[in-house]
């Protein structure tokens, strides 16, 4: 991993491509850094001149006094390579490349950019960008950006992947008064990305919350580690935007075509305890929170109100956001019923009425947050002609100091009537919103994030002593032999079994008398399918008997089959008939995976059958590091669920064997990178014990 320390505080910095000139990039970096308050040596290069904003010029890197620990590059693409070059040559490690004209203009600079990354891995070199607008740290002090203006000191990090963003987030924080340890500009991220710029965050004492804006990952297992590390030391928020490119593959499986684009992206922050926001404003609304803010206790709120709508509404939300009305003790009850008017509403959400003045905010807010019952609590206020936003929110500040450890956030509704309240709520820490969802969604993120980091902890994750890897290559070599990229099924029973997973016995045969041999020693009912990798709808086109139960019928069964597939589809290669043990009914279910570009093999769970894609009732994991707490959410989370536990007074399910069966497949996909996609479908649950009765593998 990458060590940050020195690039974000640098002894020395080179500013190469400094320029006179004040509307030029190389002219407004040298100004930032030298405004920041940065106390390290300051090195402008530049060939042609001597001195630039009062700093002595050097005219190239190795001229500069002292070692560079940082250089910002702000030189036209077609010279970067050479200034590179010469920074790895002079021992610079760490660079901010602000230079656009890369792989975000096409094919030649795609070309750049790849002996760019090349160049800074031959000297060791770690670079932020290119095409990004550098960074700010106001703990350092440092602003080595051309970002204009400097960020308040706080505790949140932002790690952008667009750079407009970056400015434009600095430039309204300090219109908030919202304060941050560091703004991060990914750029291209060619050298350094954003699990690299996380891993650096989570262990910054600096640093409270870790704000993320990508629209993709440069390397799967390098994030889902990174962030489920980060997870655990701060809440890390994620705005992710953009469609990954697995969903844009035709899909060949049920479970391809089930995998929307996005759902490795959602299946990786699920599993690495990733906080994700699906707009700008909820990012911040829950920074906001998350910084200044206690972690709850658990998922309780108390709303107090001086008016019945928004009290309604933010009722409403506490249900949707998964948290839960708070029931006041007997005494928070009476001592309310007792300061308040006789109109008010002393029950959860407190109604303190339209003409409340701070006095009586005062002392509900009080009273439900002593309450033992209540883990956070929402003031929502409404500008009316009596209404006194200042007072009462200094009277919200001297409550919270007396309950440091539960949350207490406020929505001040209204313009100018509540402004200074608002303001004066948000200088002390108490974040204020407009509007009473965004207070409970910031909530709700805080608890969902206890929650989670909880969850973290149990990371069980199964092995396995039988599973028995030879003959899985044994089976997968033979079918690259054949040129086949569609394994048979009966190849593919074998091979789960391979890896314990129950399968159905299932056996090729290839001529009528043999097929009915084989029944006779498997014993009635069978099944018969024809085996071929070219048909993937086999009952459609006459290829599938059930029931047959005598060795007459076997054999009659295989002519007919044969002769159908003859009919319907003489061109197509048959390898034989396949005779299956015919089960009885259990549960059906779906197991499948397709395997993401940058997440690796997705895990689908669900009802199964031939209505699968009709019904769409299938959860999704990665099977990196799929734990047992995880098998079991993914299996909780579908409607399977209450099937497989007994529904209207059938016997429950085995779900122990599916949980085991989810484990072992996470492993067989995670072993073999060329099995590309597999459908379990379906999967028979039993009250003892599952079995796999038809199963599809593809490989590459
Ligand atoms: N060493 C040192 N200085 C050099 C060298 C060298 N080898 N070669 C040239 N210079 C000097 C130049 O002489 C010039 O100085 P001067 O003003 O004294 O003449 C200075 O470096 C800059 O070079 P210019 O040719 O004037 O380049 P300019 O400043 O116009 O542009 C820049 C350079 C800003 C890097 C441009 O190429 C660029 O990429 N702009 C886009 C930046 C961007 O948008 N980045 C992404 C941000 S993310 C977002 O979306 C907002």
């Amino acid at each position: 991993m990458a060590n940050l320390t020195s690039f974000f505080n640098p002894k020395s910095i080179a500013i190469i491509g400094a320029s006179k000139s004040p509307e030029k990039i190389g002219n407004v970096i040298v100004k930032n850094i030298t405004s920041s308050g940065y106390t390290g040596m300051v090195f402008p290069i530049n060939p042609r001149e001597k001195e630039i904003n009062g700093l002595v010029c050097y005219p190239s890197i190795n001229m500069a006094p002292a070692p560079v620990e940082l250089a910002v590059i702000s030189v036209p693409s077609t010279m970067v390579l050479e200034v590179v070059k010469a920074c790895g040559k002079s021992g610079v490690k760490n660079l901010v490349v602000i230079t656009a004209g890369f792989k975000e203009t096409g094919k030649k600079g795609l070309e750049l950019e790849k002996t760019l990354a090349s160049i800074c891995h031959q000297y060791k070199m770690q670079m932020l960008g290119p095409n990004c607008v550098g960074f700010i740290d106001t703990h350092t002090p440092i602003n080595a950006s051309f970002a204009a203006g400097f960020p308040m000191k706080g505790e949140i990090a932002f790690i952008s992947q667009s750079g407009a963003m970056v400015i434009s987030i600095l430039d309204w924080s300090t219109s908030v008064g919202l304060g941050f340890s560091k703004f991060i500009s990914l750029g291209n991220k060619t050298n350094l990305n954003e699990a690299h710029f996380i891993e650096h965050v989570a262990d910054d004492p600096n640093t409270k919350v870790i704000l993320c804006y990508i629209e993709d990952v440069e390397n799967g297992t390098l994030f889902l580690e990174t962030a489920r590390r980060a997870s655990r030391k701060k809440p890390l928020i994620i705005l992710k935007s953009g469609i990954s490119q697995a969903g844009a593959r035709a899909a060949s499986s049920h479970t391809g075509a089930l995998a929307g684009s996005d759902l490795a992206y959602e299946a990786a922050f699920l599993q690495s305890g990733v906080i994700r926001v699906r707009s700008m404003s909820e990012l911040f609304d829950l920074a906001i929170a998350f910084a200044n803010q206690p972690i709850p206790g658990g998922e309780r709120v108390a709303i107090i109100t001086n008016s019945g709508g928004p009290g309604i509404v933010a009722t409403d939300n506490i249900e949707l956001k998964n948290l839960k009305m708070a029931h006041f003790t007997k005494d928070t009850i009476k001592e309310l019923g007792q300061f308040l008017p006789g109109e008010s509403n002393i029950y959860n959400p407190v109604d303190v009425l339209g003409d409340a003045k701070a006095d009586r905010y005062r002392l509900a807010t009080n009273k439900v947050m002593d309450d033992q019952g209540v883990d956070s609590a929402v003031v929502l206020l409404c500008a009316g002609g009596v209404t006194e936003p200042v007072e009462t929110a200094r009277a919200m500040i001297e409550i919270k100091k007396n309950h440091p450890e539960k949350p207490l956030v406020a929505a001040f509704m209204g313009g100018e009537l509540v402004a200074e309240g608002a303001n004066t709520l948000a200088a002390a820490g108490i974040p204020c919103y407009n509007f009473p969802e965004p207070a409970i969604s910031s909530l709700s993120g805080m608890v969902s994030y206890a929650r989670n980091i909880h969850l973290l902890e149990d990371e069980t994750v199964l092995t396995y002593q039988d599973i028995d890897a030879k003959s899985v290559r044994s089976i997968l070599n033979q079918v690259k032999r054949d040129n086949r990229l569609v394994l048979l099924g009966s190849e593919a029973a074998k091979l789960i079994s391979a890896y314990g997973i129950p399968a159905t016995t299932t056996i090729l045969t290839t001529q009528p008398e043999e097929a009915a041999d084989v029944a006779e020693k498997m014993g009635y009912p069978v099944v018969l399918k024809v085996a071929s990798p070219r048909i993937t709808h086999k009952t459609d086109v006459g290829g599938v008997k059930f029931g047959l139960e005598s060795f007459e019928e076997v054999r009659k069964g295989f002519i007919e089959i044969m002769e159908k597939i003859q009919m319907y589809m003489p061109r197509v290669a048959v390898n034989g008939v396949e005779v299956q043990r015919m089960m009885p009914k259990g549960t059906e279910l779906i197991i499948g995976m397709t395997r993401d570009i940058q997440f690796g093999p997705l895990i689908a769970f669900g009802l199964g059958g031939i209505y699968v894609n009709l019904i769409k009732d299938v959860s999704f994991r990665l099977a990196h590091r799929l734990s047992i707490r995880e098998i079991k959410k993914l299996i909780g989370e579908t409607k399977a669920y209450s099937l497989l536990r007994g529904y209207r007074g059938e016997p429950p399910a085995d779900i122990g064997a599916i949980v085991e069966v989810i484990g072992r497949f996470a492993k067989l996909v995670t072993d073999f990178p060329e099995i590309t996609e597999v459908d379990i479908n379906p999967l028979f649950a039993y009250s003892k014990g599952v079995s796999a009765v038809d199963v599809k593998i593809t490989i590459s």
